[in-house]
């Protein structure tokens, strides 16, 4: 494992960004917080701060949602045909791809991680995820039912926007998050209120600048930076907000779910994992340890669905664990801007004191530190990559979710699919799992009994535009991406025409 945290320089344009004041987007203009408060943006890597920004409230909220209302329910949007929304749409992606570099840049500063992971795989998922959706503008159609009523029938359904849609999302991935819950929103012709996290407001306030430069009309995206309880909770509850989809804690999963219970709003939720990662002994060793490696490592660790468990079979379980810490010594740990850096640091004081409060808990309840279990440098919110063995499912580390680079290691020598379905499905979560085998058959029987959203097979945390993404369990409600998507901003309108 090697440090270098220093904090490269960054473009031009970057920095033309930072220095502009940060505000609000409602209806289409840049506007101060009705209280005029702000607050600071952080570089985790050095704890310097960025920016400000402004800070919404409860009463921004109750103007975005106005202004997402009009533009839903009169004005160019509504009359738009599906061929033109899908064309600024897809402008939209080429505005990012424009700016993709930029962007990148952006999100290292913001969230911290490493500059080349944000260009391929955040800022390169979110143009295609753009993409992939508009096509969705055009595509979507109802159906004509053959009803068995007697006389003559025309009965058929429409799909229809559900309307002004409210959207929180994490810190995690913070531009891929807001081009996940607005592509499909937009193809399909919802309103949007948006609400990134406090932790990472920038990149959803770059992408609002080139909203506006698409060409959207005023007040189909309405941007609100500000904090979960106040802007957040104002969005989840508000009377004349359709839809809330959020993607965050299964804590505030659950409050979202009791504020939209007043006005019965539609609810998605993408929330925690604690996914297993299953090495049967005839797996190709060299590529599933990258790979399993990769699976709790990436971004940190701060993953919903990260590889935080991980079962291998007693024949292989020390080559597993040698090449985890080898996988981990590779790592090279720095600031997220520096083209080298393969590990960043976690995204803020609050994720570091939770993931060194684990690794704290872990040893206190007779973890093994295999490698790493240490904070990094006495700046910035770096710690160690982790491998804790002779772990057990009573342990916290095992049980809850760490959104961090710490993963449980424990061999198993059951050879039967329901003792090891059983292990893997021993959490309130169901997101995600991957197995890791030669073996068609193993690798099929076992997928059909695992209780996740997603199963990989030689593989972990590979995503497509294409290919839904939920949760079973405790992980959340619906489908993200695919097809699926489009469940959640649209509804189905019957309609039964007797032919008299
Ligand atoms: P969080 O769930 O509090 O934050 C996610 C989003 O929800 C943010 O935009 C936040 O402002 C908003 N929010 C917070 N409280 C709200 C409320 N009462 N009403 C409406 N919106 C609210 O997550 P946090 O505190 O940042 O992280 C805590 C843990 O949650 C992490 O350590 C991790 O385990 C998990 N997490 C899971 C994510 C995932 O992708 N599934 C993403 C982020 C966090
Ligand atoms: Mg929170």
């Amino acid at each position: 494992m090697s440090i270098h945290i220093q904090k490269p320089e960054i473009s031009a344009e970057l920095r033309a960004f930072l220095d502009k004041p940060k505000k609000l987007l409602i209806d289409g203009q840049w506007v101060d917080a009705r209280s005029g408060k702000t607050f600071a943006v952080e570089d985790p890597a050095t704890q310097e701060t960025i920016t400000h920004v402004a800070e919404g409230d409860a009463a921004d909220v109750d103007l975005a949602v106005a202004a997402a209302r009009r533009a839903f329910e009169g004005g160019p949007w509504a009359k738009m045909l599906p061929a033109e929304r899908a064309s600024l749409v897809w402008r939209l992606a080429d505005l990012l791809e424009q700016h993709a570099d930029e962007l990148a840049q952006l999100e290292a500063l913001d969230n911290g991680k490493p500059v080349t992971a944000a260009r391929s795989a955040d800022v390169a998922g979110s143009i295609g995820m753009f993409r992939y959706m508009s096509g969705w503008a055009t595509r979507l159609t109802g159906e004509t039912i053959p009803v068995s009523s007697p006389g003559e029938w025309h009965a058929y359904t429409v799909r229809e926007p559900v309307g002004v849609v409210g959207q929180i999302i994490p810190w995690n991935f913070p531009l891929m998050m807001a081009a996940w819950k607005l592509a499909p929103a937009l193809s399909v012709g919802c309103t949007i209120v948006l609400k990134p996290a406090e932790q990472t407001p920038l990149a959803a306030i770059r992408l609002g600048e080139l909203v506006q430069e698409a060409g959207f009309p005023d007040g189909v995206v309405n941007i609100i930076t500000g904090f979960g309880e106040t802007a957040g909770a104002a969005i989840a509850s508000h009377p004349d907000v359709d839809k809330v989809a959020f993607t965050g804690s299964t804590e505030v999963g659950k409050l979202i779910v009791k504020a939209a219970a007043g006005n019965l709003k539609r609810v998605s939720l993408e929330l925690g994992g604690k996914s297993p990662q299953v090495i049967f002994p005839d797996a190709k060793l060299d590529h599933t340890i990258v790979g399993t490696a990769s699976a709790i490592f990436y971004n940190m660790g701060q993953c919903c669905t990260a590889g935080s468990r991980l079962f291998a079979h007693k024949k292989v379980f020390d080559q597993v664990v040698e090449g985890l810490t080898a996988e981990a010594a590779k790592l090279k740990i720095g600031h997220g801007l520096d083209p080298e850096t393969t590990m960043g640091p976690l995204v803020s004081s609050e994720q570091h004191q939770r993931v060194t409060g684990f690794l704290q808990s872990g040893r206190e309840e007779g973890a093994e530190v295999v490698t790493g279990g240490n904070v990094v440098g006495n700046r910035g919110y770096f710690v160690e990559p982790t491998v804790l063995a002779k772990t057990n499912r009573d342990m916290r580390v095992v049980r809850e979710e760490i959104f961090g680079p710490v993963v449980c290691v424990q061999p198993f020598e059951e050879d039967d699919l329901d003792s090891i379905a059983q292990f893997a499905n021993d959490t309130e979560y169901g997101l995600s799992a991957s197995i890791w085998t030669q073996d068609l058959r193993k690798a099929h029987s076992l997928a059909r009994k695992i209780k996740a959203g997603t199963v990989w097979v030689n593989t972990h945390n590979w995503g497509d535009a294409a290919f839904p993404f939920g949760g079973y369990k405790q992980s959340g409600w619906g489908r993200e991406m695919g097809k699926e998507v489009l469940e959640h901003y649209t509804e189905t309108k019957a309609v039964g025409v007797k032919l008299v």
